[in-house]
């Protein structure tokens, strides 16, 4: 009885594990699977780097293993026991231990150097997509200078194939702390900080959602500060701008819920194209019934995530800068349909 059940226990961690290494290899930010060029040679460098470092681990592991065995004592069961030949000073050895270490270091140095070369010196093309990534805590504001869009969280770039190259450049700067932009299938991490503008690249070779997290600590909800990453198709790209670039709608069966956000402090952070909110310091809301979270990726955009949002900002994302507005029941309800109407 024992044994079966010791059997059940133990397939049942085998399927555990293997669940977990499927979970790991299929997860949207496994390094192990680049999607993207700068992505592509990170990996590549590492698969040396692991190569060269395992190599090193193998021989003196195997070494160490070896001594200990063959040369354990008596007591524990060796019969071999006798000192090693003792040499002292050999011109030979220590040449060998400094220069095989000077010349590994070397091969790892210049191929380090040639990817960080070749990653910030890429050739821009002149049809390349420019976004400026401002980190906010905890969320994302991106902005498409030449085509006039501003969204937040969840930013919208073509897909770069051989036919269509069209990577995108992103121009990073930070309203408060430092922040670090993060999406392992894409690119390295980079540094999105205050008083200085840092930029990266990618070009994703496949249409999907490439996720990522903000990789620098910057305040109690940091953990909460995810990236989307859609690379569209030309067609659902140009079609996502199209809409983007149009006004907020107007829907006269949400007026109510207009009335109120217009007559309360929301217009002083956040914007909504085409009426009197104009801030900036919140996100921009124009399109915001057309993303698929909220909360910087943390929660799905549904009515009862936003409701709750605006009802207590505070439960869904500890240390938000945006107030609870004391909202009566009716208005809550209000402004949660309208914002709803922001496709
Ligand atoms: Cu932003 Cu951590």
């Amino acid at each position: 009885m024992n044994v079966i059940l010791e059997i059940m226990l133990a397939s049942q961690g085998w399927y555990g594990l293997a669940t977990a290494q499927s979970k790991i290899f299929n997860s949207p930010t496994n390094i192990f699977e680049p999607a993207a060029t700068p992505a592509h040679s990170i990996f590549g460098l590492s698969m040396l780097v692991f190569g060269i470092t395992g190599a090193i681990f193998i021989v003196v592991a195997g070494l160490l293993l070896y001594a200990l065995i063959r040369y354990r004592s008596p007591a524990t069961g060796g019969e071999n026991f006798q000192e090693p030949p003792q040499i002292y000073g050999s011109n030979q050895i220590e040449l060998s231990w400094t220069v095989i270490p000077i010349l590994l270091v070397v091969i790892l140095f210049l191929a380090t150097a040639r990817v960080v070369y070749s990653t910030e010196h890429a050739q821009r093309p002149s049809e390349a997509l420019n976004v400026s990534v401002i980190g906010h805590q905890f969320w994302w504001e991106y902005r498409y200078p030449k085509l006039g869009i501003v969204t937040a969280n969840e930013v919208h770039i073509p897909v770069s194939g051989p036919r269509d190259h069209m990577p995108t450049y992103l121009t990073m700067s930070s309203a408060d702390t430092d922040h670090s932009f993060w999406v392992p299938r894409l690119s390295g991490k980079t540094d999105v900080i205050p008083n200085k503008v840092n930029e990266m690249w990618f070009d994703p070779e496949a249409a999907g959602i490439y996720l990522g997290q903000c990789a620098e600590y910057c305040g109690t909800s940091h953990a909460k500060m995810l990236i989307r990453v859609y690379a569209d198709s030309p067609q659902a790209f140009s079609a996502w701008v199209a809409n983007q670039q149009k006004p907020a709608v107007e829907d006269p069966s949400v007026k109510e819920g207009r009335d109120v956000f217009e007559h309360n402090a929301c217009i002083n952070c956040h914007t909504i194209r085409g009426t009197v909110a104009t801030g900036r310091f919140g996100p921009d809301l124009t399109h915001l019934a057309s993303r698929d979270t909220i909360l910087s990726g943390s929660v799905p955009n549904t009515a009862i995530n936003l409701h709750n949002f605006i009802q207590n900002p505070e439960y869904l994302k500890p240390g938000v800068l945006m107030p609870e507005m004391h909202l009566n029941d009716h208005d809550l309800d209000a402004v949660t349909a309208y914002l709803g109407t922001l496709k």
